[in-house]
């Protein structure tokens, strides 16, 4: 969950609706992105409020998984007796009607997430639309959301380990460049809390409410009004309302950001200079040994080094204040392959040796943290 803002400065002069699929499957040519499909429409099951106010036992408050600007996700079980071990495990997205999102967002899933499949977006089942409830029903991602694992608390919340951190970059990156390169479908809402990930730290990316069908060829960004999220959204969309398909590549920049720090893209419980995540640390990102003082102490140092630093990188290419600047999806997501392929060979462990001696490392960023 973040913070969401609307701000009605201008309008959309560009159809918000998605063009119709010419093509069943994707063109894109690596075997990463062609995983990829284009769905027809009709693949969604329709389930009534009743159906789905059953398999959650009433919207239980002990059923609820997250919750977000559009409303409550509650966890369920299709199909079978509640509390069967057999039945099909589900996610119950609910429209709080307190909510100023709606049926614009309710349906921009419906269009984006109902007709595009890839083993890195998660999969939405059917949707329920009656009278003034929506709903949205989507696989049960068994792990919850990166923004849970990167800053939850309590003993279910394991830290997550180096390797693990690089596997859900790499999957979210080929989430976001199967949406750049299939339709060219801006996500605009890029963030922790929308990384959703499975039983095995497979990430696939979730929310579609606010995911923007891309320019024509002929055009370099389209305008809407702005909407999203504070710290994550990129400087020139907040500041004209001009969405680019790389205003989501600065999303992902943050992301790393906070998956090498554990913190937040905002917090306002930093102190002032420190309220918004990249502006502070930028400065040690350029520099390696800078770099390791800003290092999640929950790693306890257990990560190359290089490899961290390679990742700090590529982050301030993302974060690149001019869009033209930053690298596209599929270069994000190349790199992060070669980052990890680096990570695997046995001939550059050397790095994550040295780095593990300082086991009960103490960030300078994290005074108040031992023990976490
Ligand atoms: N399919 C799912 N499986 C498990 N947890 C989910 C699922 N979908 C959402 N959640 C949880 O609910 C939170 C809010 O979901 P999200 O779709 O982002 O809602 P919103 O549109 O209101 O922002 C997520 O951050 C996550 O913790
Ligand atoms: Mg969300």
């Amino acid at each position: 969950m973040g913070i969401c803002w609307t701000c009605f400065s201008s309008s959309s002069s560009s159809s918000s609706s998605p063009h119709n699929p010419t093509s069943a499957t994707t063109t894109t040519t690596t075997g990463a992105l062609s995983a990829g499909q284009i769905l027809p429409t009709d693949t969604l099951r329709i389930f009534t409020f009743v159906e789905l106010k059953a398999a959650t036992r009433n919207f239980r408050p002990d059923t609820v998984l997250g919750e977000g600007g559009f409303g409550k996700v509650y966890k369920g079980w299709l199909d079978e007796k509640a509390n069967s071990k057999n039945g099909t495990i589900i996610a119950v997205k609910k429209l709080n009607s307190e909510s100023v999102q709606g049926i614009e967002e309710w349906q921009s899933e419906v269009t984006f997430l109902g007709r595009l499949s890839h083993p890195n977006l998660v999969k939405l089942l059917g949707y329920c639309l009656e009278e003034t409830e929506l709903l949205l029903v989507y696989e049960f991602m068994q792990k919850g959301s990166l923004e849970n694992h990167l800053f939850g608390r309590g003993s279910s919340v394991q830290p997550l380990l180096w390797d693990i951190r690089l596997k859900i970059a790499i999957g979210a990156a080929r989430g976001l460049a199967f949406l750049h390169t299939s339709e060219k479908v801006i996500y605009r809402d890029f963030k922790a809390s929308n990384i959703l990930l499975d039983g095995s730290y497979n990430a696939k990316i979730s929310d579609f409410g606010l995911a923007k069908l891309g320019p024509s060829a002929s055009q370099s960004h389209v305008t809407t009004r702005v909407m999203g999220t504070y710290g994550y959204a990129a400087p020139e969309y907040v500041a004209t309302g001009h969405l680019y398909v790389k205003s989501d590549v600065y999303g992902f920049g943050v992301v790393l950001v906070e998956m090498l720090t554990a913190q937040r893209a905002l917090d306002p419980t930093r102190p002032s200079a420190q309220l918004n995540l990249t502006d502070w640390v930028k400065p040690y990102l350029h520099d390696r040994r800078k770099l390791k003082s800003i290092m999640d102490s929950r790693l306890e140092g257990k990560y190359p080094s290089k490899a961290a630093f390679r990742i700090a990188q590529l982050a301030l290419k993302c974060l690149a204040p001019e869009h033209k600047q930053r690298p596209s999806m599929n270069e994000v997501l190349e790199s992060l392959e070669r980052i990890e392929a680096a990570n695997k060979d046995p001939k550059l462990q050397s790095n994550r040796t040295v780095a593990t001696r300082h086991v009960h490392h103490r960030s300078p960023l994290h005074p108040n943290q031992e023990g976490r």
